[in-house]
């Protein structure tokens, strides 16, 4: 596909001052399988905030008169909370050289149309202008067991986007994050699996 995508850079203080708009397309995005997400706006802002306060972060939005079509953000892990480095910094693995895919996301009636790739693209080729050009970049994904009541009978991994991508899934490096599922009562631990780009 050569359609081009149509993005706005944003760095530090614009993702503050939108950091309402992203933390709701967040919650409404990952509401859905795999991660079941009951997202709040204070967790959200926390989360954004991050984000907001590194000099070298990004998020890359794209939007239309319904608001935002897709999003990526990118922090580097060192900046990122101890958690989502201590897998690698367990194995003697470097995280200075990591920049964090923190999410790649496309509007649910949206996808299936490359959009996804682009973003993902456009979220490699940003960071290395951005003077990253030797930046491993990682990303992370829920695991979920297979028989799991809320997942769909038709639902296909986005493992391919990253394999295409040239990702390699590492079961090695695994960290865990904590939030409420829209089916449960209160919070429950998952685990986390990082992917690597060289
Ligand atoms: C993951 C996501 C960003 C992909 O966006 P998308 O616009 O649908 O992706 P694309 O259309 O560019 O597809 C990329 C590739 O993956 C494949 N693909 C996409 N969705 C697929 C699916 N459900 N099943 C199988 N393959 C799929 C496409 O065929 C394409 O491969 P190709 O280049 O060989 O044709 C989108 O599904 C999404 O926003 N999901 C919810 C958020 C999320 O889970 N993000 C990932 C973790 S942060």
């Amino acid at each position: 596909m050569t359609m081009p995508i149509d993005t706005h850079l944003i760095t530090r203080r614009s993702i503050a001052e939108q950091i309402e708009e992203l933390g709701q397309f967040r919650i409404a995005i990952f509401r859905d399988w795999p991660y079941l997400y009951d997202g709040n706006m204070p967790y959200e802002r926390d989360y954004l905030s991050r984000y907001a306060r590194c000099e070298s972060s990004f998020v890359l939005v794209g939007r239309d008169a319904h608001g935002i079509r897709y999003a990526c953000t990118a922090i580097p892990l060192k900046h990122e909370l101890p958690q989502f480095q201590q897998s690698f910094l367990e194995r003697q693995i470097p995280v200075d050289n990591k920049f964090y895919l923190g999410e790649i996301m496309v509007r649910r009636e949206l996808r299936g149309q490359g959009m996804g790739r682009l973003l993902m693209n456009k979220a490699l080729s940003t960071i290395a202008e951005l003077n990253h050009p030797s930046a491993e970049v990682v990303l992370a994904t829920v695991i979920r067991p297979s028989t799991h009541p809320l997942k769909p009978a038709d639902y296909n991994a986005s493992d391919h986007l990253w394999t295409k991508s040239g990702f390699a899934r590492r079961d090695d490096l695994v960290m865990t994050l904590d939030w409420k599922d829209i089916d449960q009562e209160r919070e429950t631990t998952k685990e986390m699996v990082y992917w690597l780009r060289k």
